[in-house]
């Protein structure tokens, strides 16, 4: 606790509880939100895909958001010292140890193409202060995106220079400022995304995009949707790789955890559904396809702002804002892994995170190539499931539906079978009806949710 008072003297102004939900906001609002969201809902049909991933979020996502942060709160370390120092003192089995490794894994490998799509954002700021979009029309717009797409000097440069901000923060440590700088910049995304939505409701598509993304259709959902819905729900949270451990190791111990996941889950929701509402009118009131696949928000957003008044000053800081909150996420992404060489290889900071950046980034190149000269190279695709994939689309899939619920599933069995039922109720301080709700939820619904959704799309 001296460690704890200690750090928030440090940090000023802000109590702990606002900064347990800022660097956790940050980590969790990114790209999944305004990004991935919209393109995977285009994907999936819409309304029916939705309801899967809010049920997912309620049901799986709070859960074990709240058991990450119970489980970090209890170590009080870093994750994989947090996972040892619990194995030891109650006693449990050391492979338990392994969420912390997935993590570990899974960082590395989403921010390898995390960056590349950061590096989009970095480039549309020129393409929007510049004034090129004013006035296009569709065709011009989703030009320049193929443009950029088929350009690999190019993506490499962006690509660099997201990777290079993430590794300049991560190499000092200096998280403390830009959690800081958070709760200005948040709600500073969110009033711009407000704006969107007003402009979005003069497109005369606003009520078909509003049926499109709240009126089921439950015919349009597959299995995979369900398995995809599933894995946005542990992306877009952050979770199944042991980063809300690592801010849950911050929180003291008087704070409210449930209260705090779910207000870290509402924020990053409503950012994900005011994405939806801001793309989707765009999209239909320009005849585009729902389902054109993660370029989504960059073929129509662009459109927007070339027709809204002052549409290069709202879209230059549109993306300033979008890389802003991927940057926060990115970090959250790289720090598992130079945490990691650091206390187990004894490396020092910087020169883990040059070490753990340069090999991301290297990596990030197989996706950036995925987009042009491999655009046709599909390593896996004798398996059905996989056909057709790219390197950056496995790099996706593998990390999103597998790793992470994977992580949240080892979460969720630590919590509701292993770990001393007195302990985790001392720490999450619920009434006994809540403690129970949640423990029957991590014990059964959070397993047998994550089985049946995997089984079924393994047959
Ligand atoms: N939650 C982030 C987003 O939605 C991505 C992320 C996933 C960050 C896993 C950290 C860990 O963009
Ligand atoms: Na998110």
């Amino acid at each position: 606790d001296g460690a704890i008072e200690g750090a928030n003297a440090k940090r000023g102004l802000w109590s702990s509880r606002l900064a347990f939900i800022l660097a956790a906001t940050g980590s969790a609002v990114g790209l999944g939100n305004i990004w991935k969201f919209p393109y995977i809902t285009g994907e999936n049909g819409g309304g029916a895909f939705v309801i899967v991933y809010l049920a997912c979020i309620a049901v799986v996502g709070i859960p074990i958001m709240m058991a990450e942060v119970m489980i970090g709160r209890r170590g009080g370390r870093s994750p994989v010292n947090s996972l040892r120092l619990i194995t030891e003192r109650d006693g449990l089995n050391p492979a338990w140890k392994l969420v912390g490794a997935v993590g570990v894994l899974a960082g590395f490998l989403i921010l390898s193409f995390y960056s590349v799509i950061g590096g989009w954002a970095v480039s549309y700021v020129g393409t929007a202060a510049s004034g090129q979009l004013t006035g296009q029309s569709a065709e011009a717009v989703g030009a320049i995106f193929s443009g950029l797409l088929s350009d690999p000097g190019t993506l490499l440069l962006w690509h660099t220079v997201f990777m290079g901000l993430v590794m300049a923060v991560v190499a000092k440590g200096v998280r403390a400022g830009l959690e800081r700088a958070v709760s200005i910049l948040m709600p500073a995304l969110f009033v711009l995304l407000l704006v969107m939505v007003g402009y979005a409701m003069t497109t005369g598509a606003f009520g078909q995009a509003v049926s499109f993304l709240f009126q089921p259709d439950f015919s349009k959902l597959t299995t995979s949707g369900i398995l995809v819905a599933l894995g946005h729900a542990f992306f877009t949270l952050s979770l199944g790789m042991a980063v809300m451990m690592a801010y849950g190791s911050y929180l003291p111990k008087n704070v409210s955890i449930a209260k705090t996941s779910i207000t870290v889950s509402v924020i990053d929701t409503g950012v994900a559904l005011l994405a939806g509402l801001a793309i989707f009118p765009v999209v239909f009131a320009n005849g585009l396809e729902p389902g054109a696949g993660p370029g989504l928000i960059f073929q129509t957003l662009p459109l927007a702002f070339g027709q809204m008044p002052m549409g290069s000053l709202f879209g230059s800081l549109f993306f300033i804002l979008l890389i802003f909150a991927a940057w926060t996420s990115g970090i959250s992404l790289l720090e598992p892994i130079v945490e990691w060489l650091e206390e187990q290889k004894g490396m020092n900071r910087t020169i883990s995170t040059l070490g753990a950046g340069l090999v991301c980034w290297g990596l990030g190149i197989a996706s950036i190539l995925s987009l042009n000269l491999w655009s046709d190279v599909a390593p896996l695709s004798f398996i059905p499931m996989l056909e057709g994939k790219t390197i950056f689309d496995l790099l996706d899939f593998f990390t999103a539906n597998i790793l992470l619920p994977l992580g949240g599933l080892l979460v969720a069995v630590m919590a509701g079978w292993v770990m001393s039922k007195q302990a985790m109720k001392n720490e999450l301080s619920l009434s006994d009806s809540s403690f129970k709700l949640w423990l029957t939820t991590v014990r059964f619904i959070t397993p047998v949710a994550v089985s049946i959704v995997f089984i079924y799309n393994l047959i």
